[in-house]
């Protein structure tokens, strides 16, 4: 890897319809603490996001709403990057998927698919709005609850009772759209064939970092991709449905009229989008590729080929097939199965580079719960500034809580005061405040040179210059990781021994005695030194705040490589200003306050973080196979069968060995793929079903003699039959 590196880093697309709220902001605070860490490091590092505007729910909604799609998005953009802002998220370029640039790679990718065999069209069955004249996705088709009758409930599941299902589960449905009763239609769809075996052999590999220098994927998302792909032979992945009919908001595929791209087609590709359009802005002099290199024209001026100089960017140094950058996404673990793997197979089977890493995190929970509108937890971007709150106190408490995992974040609002006000500012700020005062009033805010590390300045001082300057590393590894929490452990802890020196010293007795005086100086200029150190540790997470540090200690932009230095002998500084005051807790409980429902709250609720694709979902009625006769069907031996035994296998991730009593002399092995779903010591002694004619398997564990029956799909499973009461081992199901 060459040094300075080149990095360019995403946050996951936000949809455009609907507001930034404090989940969003995990990732986006995650995300922005890490480019500013690496830009800090001197790496060359973009950072690249966009609104992902496409989609039924937003063309539904600007109809609604009286205006085009265009002005819906465009309205949008501008109070998410608004938003953004507010929280000091600085992306190199926020742009939008509505744009030229996606469209040409969105049609690149899907044409380069399709050369290579992996688009397919066949034609499928859903849910249509014959007066609207539309599909209809799952969350625009509702009815009563099949479970516990509760009017107007959503396709996909009841908000009443919980239960998920599928629209035709539904009582009396009808389209949330026109009122029409939904009927079945048949239209041809387009679909990336993810079940072909060059993307599950190429998957194989690559989500085990077989075919790059560092794994791709942290080891928990490495592991659920052994769930999803399956075991070697098996084939577990579905094609992916990537069209959706007119009428929709969003690009048309080239050679399908009336059929439009589905949003996870051209979403991801929206980072393309993006970085393209940042590589305009930095237009390239017209130098041709190098013979044979398969480069990527658009329409002039957004070129994207030629060699990079310094100001300039480079589209195809970033994408390329054989690119030496970096490139990282960072994303919610709800959107992993299309990043690493849908969206890996796309880019290498369309000749562009795949990710280097991919960053998921969890889901924000407030004070322990998911985000609740009732209870005025799910608290948006806009609101927290217009109450007044400091944003750094939120990305400081996030920075505490985050640690490079899926784990859950939980924002506990009491816990969110107490440390902000204990540690941020009781702590770090607490250093300024304490001595700067001194030095405005006794030396004409000048302070003395300290050579800090060179040691000799004040005895028993040494061990606390070295512990500041020697935690770098520790701390650079810390921020690499996204293991933010521990890098604030540490620099607290170190902002602790700071403080314990200043008690020590007690700047404010020495102001008092004449004689003192040189001491005092000595004291408030090592101080102040150290605080310098403590804010170039904490500048990726208090990006404003470390501006005002730098105009209180007059200094130029504070990098990583400043830990190295002092400030110069006689060095003037600023009145010291307060920098930041703590957090009331009415503040909090406004905040609450202004995020519950008013009475006249919209009648759609905003999506929760992981229905937020909910609404976009269309399903897709699963066809019912051919017809067979009676004859057909006596020809398997369906036998009820007592789990006698069920054991883990060893090596094996998927498979539970189960022994089965049918009433035979010997009880018969079968190993079964329901590990993800069931302890063994839940099945031992049940009654289930198998299929006692099947002929028997050698697997790489044993023979199987069989197989039990259990029933999944994308919902869930899988889920074993279990027959009624008074069914006993051997009796034949027919
Ligand atoms: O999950 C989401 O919010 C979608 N808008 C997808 C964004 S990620 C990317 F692929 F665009
Ligand atoms: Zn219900």
């Amino acid at each position: 890897m060459t040094d300075p590196r080149k990095i360019l880093v995403t946050s996951a697309l936000p949809y455009a319809n609907g507001p930034i709220h404090l989940g969003h902001l995990v990732e986006y605070i995650q995300t922005d603490i890490w480019v500013r860490f690496q830009k800090m490091r001197g790496h060359q590092c973009h950072y690249v996001c966009a609104d992902d505007t496409h989609g039924t729910p937003i063309m539904l909604r600007a109809e609604k709403e009286g205006i085009s799609a265009e002005d819906l998005i465009a309205r949008v953009h501008g109070e998410h990057y608004r938003d953004f802002q507010g929280f000091h998220v600085e992306f190199d370029n926020y742009y939008t998927t509505h744009s030229e640039e996606t469209r040409t790679y969105a049609a690149t990718i899907y044409q380069r698919l399709q050369e290579r065999g992996l688009i397919e069209s066949r034609a499928i069955e859903q849910y249509y709005d014959p007066v609207k004249e539309m599909f209809l996705p799952d969350r625009f088709i509702k009815g009563e609850c099949p479970k516990c009758h509760a009017k107007d409930q959503y396709g996909d599941s009841c908000e009443v009772c919980g239960t998920t299902y599928t629209p035709t589960d539904l009582i009396n449905p009808y389209s949330a759209v026109s009122g029409a009763a939904p009927v079945r239609k048949e239209s041809v769809h387009y679909f990336f064939k993810l079940s072909d075996p060059i993307c599950q052999q190429f998957l194989r590999k690559w989500t085990t970092g077989q075919l790059t220098e560092r794994p791709p994927l942290q080891p928990e998302a490495a592991n659920k991709m052994q769930e999803w792909l399956g075991a070697e032979g098996e084939n577990r992945l579905s094609d992916w449905d990537i069209s959706r009919d007119a009428p929709y908001f969003g690009f048309e595929i080239p050679d399908a009229p009336g059929k439009y791209f589905y949003v996870w087609l051209d979403a991801p590709v929206g980072y393309m989008g993006s970085f393209q359009n940042l590589c305009n802005k930095k237009p390239l002099p017209p130098t041709p590729l190098p013979s044979g290199e398969r480069g990527f024209s658009l329409p002039s001026p957004a070129s994207g080929r030629g060699v990079g100089g310094e100001g300039y960017l480079n589209f195809n140094d970033f994408w390329s097939k054989d690119s030496k950058t970096e490139l990282y996404h960072f994303i919610g673990k709800d959107i992993l199965y299309f990043h690493a793997l849908f969206w890996p197979a796309m880019l290498e089977h369309s000749d562009f580079r795949t990710p280097t890493n991919i960053f998921a995190h969890g889901f924000l929970t407030v004070n322990g719960e998911k985000m609740s509108k009732s209870r005025g937890t799910f608290i948006t971007a806009e609101s927290y500034l217009k109450q007044g709150l400091n944003p750094e106190w939120l990305r400081y408490y996030y920075a505490c809580k985050l640690n490079g995992s899926m784990e859950d974040l939980d924002l506990n609002l009491e816990d969110f005061v107490a440390r902000v006000n204990s540690d941020l500012v009781g702590k770090y700020i607490n250093i300024a405040s304490r001595t700067a005062g001194f030095v405005t009033k006794h030396f004409g805010g000048r302070l003395l040179g300290v050579e800090i590390g060179v040691g000799g300045l004040e005895e028993g001082l040494d061990p606390l210059v070295d512990a500041l300057r020697n935690a770098r590393e520790e701390i650079a590894e810390f921020y690499a990781a996204r293991d933010y929490g521990k890098a604030l452990r540490k620099i607290m802890e170190l902002a602790d021994q700071v403080n314990f020196y200043v008690n020590e010293k007690k700047p404010w007795e020495l102001a008092k005695k004449p004689d003192a005086i040189g001491q005092l100086h000595i004291v408030c200029s090592i101080t102040l030194n150290l605080f310098r150190q403590l804010t170039i540790y904490l500048k990726p997470i208090l990006p404003k705040l470390t501006v005002e540090v730098e105009q209180f200690l007059n200094i130029k932009p504070l990098l990583w490589s400043d830990l190295h230095s002092t400030l110069p002998e006689s060095h003037q500084i600023n009145p010291y200003q307060h920098l930041m005051t703590r957090i009331e807790a009415k503040q909090i409980e406004a905040l609450v306050e202004a995020n519950k429902p008013n009475l006249q709250a919209t009648e759609q609720p905003e999506p929760h973080s992981e229905q937020r694709h909910a609404e976009h979902q269309q399903h897709a009625i699963q066809p019912i196979a051919d017809t067979i006769g009676i004859e057909e069907f006596a020809k398997i031996d369906l036998r009820i069968a007592r789990i006698v035994k069920a054991e883990h296998v060893e090596k094996a991730d998927k498979l539970l060995k189960l022994t089965l009593d049918i009433g035979e002399a010997q009880p018969r092995t079968v190993f079964a793929g329901i590990k993800s779903a069931y302890d063994p010591a839940q099945l031992e002694g049940k009654l289930t079903v198998m299929v006692a004619n099947l002929a028997p398997r050698k697997m790489k564990f044993g023979l199987s003699e069989g197989m039990v029956l259990a029933a999944s799909d994308e919902r869930g499973g899988p889920f074993v039959l279990f027959p009624d009461q008074g069914a006993q081992p051997g009796m034949r199901i027919k």
